[in-house]
């Protein structure tokens, strides 16, 4: 049994992040929970004076929690109307005007850390240091954007040319952009799309999870209190049937979407029928997402990242783990080590600071869950089961399946499915991987080289981690996204990203 009482308290983001202008000034959780810093045993905390300042400002903050009203179809068609009317004075100001804009925005979410902290835990569950990232990412969205915003648009990319003759390429707003957004990231995924839409000049009509509208609701007046025009923003709240109209609409130039792959190909469909102009879809989807562990591994470092790859934010990560590959050699002893660590974790009421796993997102979440458990238990064997209180609360549990396709889908939770595999079968274990046809993030836990290079030269995912765990992909340092089922491809947090919300014009001129 793994000795890791602070197991998900070991911030993914300590080890990977550096000190880039555009990263949030808002405390990471290793500063707050780093159990290296002290050793005084149970829950151990980096900076104890740190943490209960926060702590005392998140229970101080009083979020606004009254309901948000469904928009009808007629106020979905009026926020377009109105979009495509604020894009023209958008579209022309200045780069230079919306980047501050942005900055601004950001400096604002570090200012208000504690009451957005607060919001994410009231509305979407989430644990304090998932919180906390997820504030610290959305501020880094707005900075990163308005810093690549600034030297993708702030001026024309002189061509080369005959004499008499100059070239010059611009990039360039699109027009409305609808961005659909997931209730797991509800303030990073969502200022992420709409700062990045809005960077490159187009106007936009966000339409957030069903699950989440409030907190879209703040984040959107806090944009609008940082300068973007209440014309080249707006907020329309409802379902999915509110999504399928806002990208229905014969008026729009492009769509952001982050959630199911059912539902990206959904809108993707509705695009393709449109008799207007083609519309570009950009679609980050979901992921069977899988790590391979070789006998080389160390096994503590493996199941300290496994258990945080499968089970922080209560597994309700795109880039979460759901299959893990052992090799056969090494696999008693790791999914033993792996079951300990999982015991460690604490389920349950995500405002108790010593809380590792929260609720899932909603009564059908765990009903979904709860048959896919009961399924398994029929199908595969039982490792671990933890237990989780009354309510919406999955346990984290691991099950061993005789192959990977046993899997089928994607399980949004706290669920783990381990393989074993020989060495000489690791090729079949590619294979598996490649069959389900996603492309999001992969685990390698080797220290054999060849057999890493093999495997990333092979593997074709958005984002792959190696000795080390694969969630909490950092903005401007892992660009985010992946292949396949999983997405058309673009990386959110990467330098490529605002080109794929602009067009490109070139223009000659005669002198
Ligand atoms: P979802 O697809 O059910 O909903 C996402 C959004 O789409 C919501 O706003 C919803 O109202 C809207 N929607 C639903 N039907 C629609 C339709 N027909 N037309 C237009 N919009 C419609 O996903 P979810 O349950 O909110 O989120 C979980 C999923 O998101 C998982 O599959 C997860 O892997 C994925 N995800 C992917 C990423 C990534 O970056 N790749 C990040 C987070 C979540
Ligand atoms: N960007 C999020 C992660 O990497 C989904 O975990």
């Amino acid at each position: 049994r793994v000795p890791v009482t602070a197991l998900l308290k070991r911030p993914v983001d300590l080890i990977v992040r550096p000190d880039h202008a555009h990263h949030a000034k808002i405390p990471l959780p290793g500063d707050l929970f780093a159990p290296e810093r002290h050793n005084s045993g149970g829950i151990e905390f980096g900076e104890r004076a740190a943490l209960d300042r926060l702590l005392t400002e998140v229970k101080a903050a009083t979020p606004d929690l009254k309901p948000v009203a469904d928009a009808t179809p007629e106020q979905a068609g009026a926020a377009i109307a109105a979009a495509r009317a604020g894009f023209a004075g958008w579209s022309r100001t200045p780069a230079a005007t919306r980047a501050a804009a942005l900055e601004h925005a950001a400096h604002l979410l570090e200012s208000r850390n504690a009451h957005f902290i607060a919001l994410l835990q009231a509305e979407d569950g989430k644990t304090l240091d998932d919180a906390l990232s997820e504030v610290r990412e959305a501020a880094d969205f707005c900075r990163y954007y308005a810093a690549q915003g600034r030297k993708l648009f702030g001026s024309e990319t002189p061509m080369p040319g005959p004499t008499g003759e100059s070239n010059a390429l611009a990039l360039r707003g699109r027009g409305v952009f609808i961005a659909i957004s997931p209730w797991n990231f509800p303030l990073a995924i969502f200022l992420g799309q709409v700062t990045a839409a809005l960077m490159a000049g187009n106007s936009v009509v966000a339409k957030p999870a069903e699950q989440t509208p409030r907190i879209a609701r703040e984040a959107v007046a806090l944009l609008h209190e940082a300068g973007i025009p209440k014309a080249a923003l707006h907020l329309v709240t409802g379902d999915g049937r509110t999504g399928a109209a806002l990208t229905a609409h014969p008026d729009i130039a492009g769509v952001v979407f982050t959630g199911s792959t059912d539902v990206a190909r959904h809108i993707n469909r509705t695009l393709a029928a449109k008799d207007g102009s083609i519309v570009p879809l950009i679609a980050e989807t979901g992921g069977i997402n899988a790590m391979i562990a070789d006998a080389t591994a160390l096994p503590e470092q493996v199941a300290d990242d496994v258990v945080t790859s499968a089970f922080r934010s209560a597994g309700q990560r795109c880039s979460a783990l759901r299959l893990l590959f052992v090799q056969e050699d090494v696999a008693d002893r790791m999914i033993e080590m792996i079951a300990g660590a999982a015991r460690e974790l604490r389920i349950g009421d995500p405002s108790e600071v010593a809380t590792h796993v929260g609720p899932v997102i909603d009564a059908e979440a765990k009903q979904r869950l709860d048959a896919h458990i009961a399924r398994m238990k029929t199908e595969a064997r039982l490792h671990f089961a933890g237990t989780a209180p009354e309510g919406c609360f999955v346990a984290p549990h691991i099950f061993e399946l005789r192959d990977a396709s046993q899997l089928g889908e994607e399980v949004f939770g706290p669920i783990l499915h381990v393989v074993r595999y020989r060495a000489e079968t690791l090729a079949r274990v590619l294979q598996a991987i490649e069959r389900t046809g996603y492309g999001l993030t992969l685990g390698i836990h080797s220290r054999i080289d060849d057999t890493v290079e093999a495997i990333i030269d092979r593997i074709q995912v958005g984002n792959i981690y190696v000795n080390r765990n694969m969630i909490g992909a950092v903005v401007g340092v892992q660009p985010f996204g992946g292949n396949g089922l999983s997405g058309t491809g673009p990386k959110a947090g990467g330098p490529h990203y605002l080109t794929r919300f602009a067009t490109e014009q070139t223009v000659t001129i005669n002198t």
